[in-house]
């Protein structure tokens, strides 16, 4: 499975497991993730849900192959190749407090995932980098939105177009990581952590977070925006050429 799920005091855990590839996230894995976070807001039992990669990585963010496939593809895209759509909306409308561990790299919407988490926990090898602009293709998940909310106009710039990666430390100065830990100990802290949300009393949870997220319909629409200038993006010469020299890089 290249998502582990494991529920465990109140907290539902939710594994990138595709070490291989750095965790890169395929259709099949965003729709696992989507299902568990959608069971989650369903289930009484579970008060966070947990993100955490493997092999030393977080994710590297959208499987380059799987972009290459919508590039290059005629035909529309089928309803259950809409992985990521599903994911990104669940993202923006889910209920279940959100909790990251990040080890190591933390691409794409690995990176832009964090923004939308209620607590983030990094290990200090971590670097947070969103390369959309290089691979000719625009934020998404609401980045462009929340990342100049959360760290200010020239950082979130600085993030989201310069794309040049952030390490952890930065990222906490920029204020979207709660807490800098070792390697050893970032899992540990921020599962911690999500027990403790999870032992809260849920209806006020879920009131509390709902007042501190009170912008869902920013949110959404944002996020749908950049959506239709991404599928616009992925289909360019720009975006084509960079997916074809990523897969090609190693020849020759
Ligand atoms: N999609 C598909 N495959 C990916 C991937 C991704 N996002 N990220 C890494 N991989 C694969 C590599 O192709 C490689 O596979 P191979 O062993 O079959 O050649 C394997 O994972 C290991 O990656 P590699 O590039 O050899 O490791 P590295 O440590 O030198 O670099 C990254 C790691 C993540 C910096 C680099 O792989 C990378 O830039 N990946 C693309 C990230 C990206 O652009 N994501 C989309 C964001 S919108």
């Amino acid at each position: 499975m290249t998502i582990d799920v494991t529920v465990e005091e109140g907290v539902k855990t939710l594994r990138m497991n595709r070490p291989d590839k750095k965790n890169a996230l395929t259709n099949e894995m965003y729709h696992t993730l989507t299902d568990e976070m959608i069971s989650a807001d369903g289930d009484d039992s579970i008060g966070a849900v947990l993100f955490l990669g493997a092999g030393g990585a977080f994710t590297s963010g959208n499987d380059v192959g799987g972009f290459m496939k919508q590039a290059t593809s005629q035909a529309p895209v089928e309803e259950g190749e809409r992985g990521v759509a599903r994911f990104l909306r669940q993202q923006v409308e889910g209920k279940t407090p959100l909790i990251a561990g990040v080890e190591g790299l933390a691409i794409g919407v690995g990176a832009t995932m964090l923004f939308q988490c209620d607590l983030v926990y990094v290990a200090d090898n971590a670097m947070i980098k969103t390369p959309f602009l290089d691979l000719g293709v625009v934020a998404e998940n609401a980045s462009s939105y929340l990342a100049p909310l959360i760290m200010g106009h020239q950082k979130a710039f600085e993030m989201l177009c310069l794309g040049e990666g952030f390490t952890a430390e930065q990222a906490y100065h920029a204020g979207f990581v709660n807490r800098v830990c070792s390697v050893d100990e970032v899992e540990t802290v921020a599962r911690d952590a999500a027990r403790r949300l999870a032992a809260k009393p849920p209806r006020a949870m879920e009131i509390t977070r709902g007042l501190l997220r009170s912008d869902p319909e920013t949110r959404l629409a944002r996020m749908l925006e950049e959506s239709e200038h991404f599928a616009a993006q992925l289909k360019s010469d720009e975006a084509r050429n960079a997916f074809m020299a990523f897969m090609n890089r190693k020849a020759g």
